[in-house]
């Protein structure tokens, strides 16, 4: 039997990036599949509050079982921000290319480029709500580099690689992505308890 499980995105590449490490007894959908089209909340203060503030709401909202994701960036010499504010560390409504802007000159001249992806999943069904963690260390680039991808890609280069996010398919990235990272743990933990899949 396939069993339901609402992804609190309406980012079709999420979707088909966590489909594509499934079992095929379980099937994604979207919020708009699941009917619901208010934006979610995101108003807290951590990257592990604002997952969970989505899942409880896409949860309240679908009546079935739902998983929401939030994910920051942080960067040690600037105490871990942009963190939570990642979406919008240059203002509210700012691009992606404007934050890399201001995350580029916040850096300037300083030597430690430590930082890292972190992704919070949550999942929330009328049984429980769990979490689970995807963190990628690397290190901020002096400029962009590549076209690949979205958001911090251009600047960021994974522990251990050469090429920034940007530089690599998306196959590459997927790979070692904080985001695969959270997914695995969350998917090996739905096989233990399948029960958790149906509401
Ligand atoms: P969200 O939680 O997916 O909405 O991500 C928050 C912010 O972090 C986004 O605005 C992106 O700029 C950034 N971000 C999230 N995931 C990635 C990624 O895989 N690569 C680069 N930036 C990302």
């Amino acid at each position: 039997m396939i069993k339901k499980i609402v992804f609190a995105t309406n980012n079709l590449n999420k979707i088909k990036e966590i489909q594509a490490i499934t079992p095929s007894n379980i099937e994604w959908i979207s919020l708009a599949e699941a009917a619901i089209f208010e934006e979610l909340p995101e108003t807290r203060e951590t990257i592990e509050a604002n997952s969970l503030q989505k899942g409880e709401r896409a949860f309240e909202l679908a009546d079935l079982p739902c998983m929401s994701e939030d994910t920051g960036l942080e960067v040690e010499a600037l105490h871990n921000e942009p963190g939570v504010r990642s979406a919008r560390y240059a203002g509210d409504l700012s691009t992606s290319e404007e934050n890399i802007d201001k995350l580029l000159g916040a850096l300037h001249e300083i030597k430690n480029r430590k930082a890292r992806f972190k992704t919070v999943i949550s999942f929330c069904t009328k049984e429980r709500i769990i979490q689970f963690e995807g963190i990628l260390n690397g290190e901020i680039a002096q400029d962009r580099r590549g076209s690949n991808g979205f958001g911090y890609d251009s600047v960021f280069i994974p522990e251990g690689q050469m090429k920034t996010f940007a530089e690599m398919n998306l196959e590459e990235k997927n790979q070692m992505s904080h985001r695969k990272r959270a997914f695995v743990k969350f998917l090996s933990y739905l096989k233990l308890n399948q029960h958790d899949s149906s509401k």
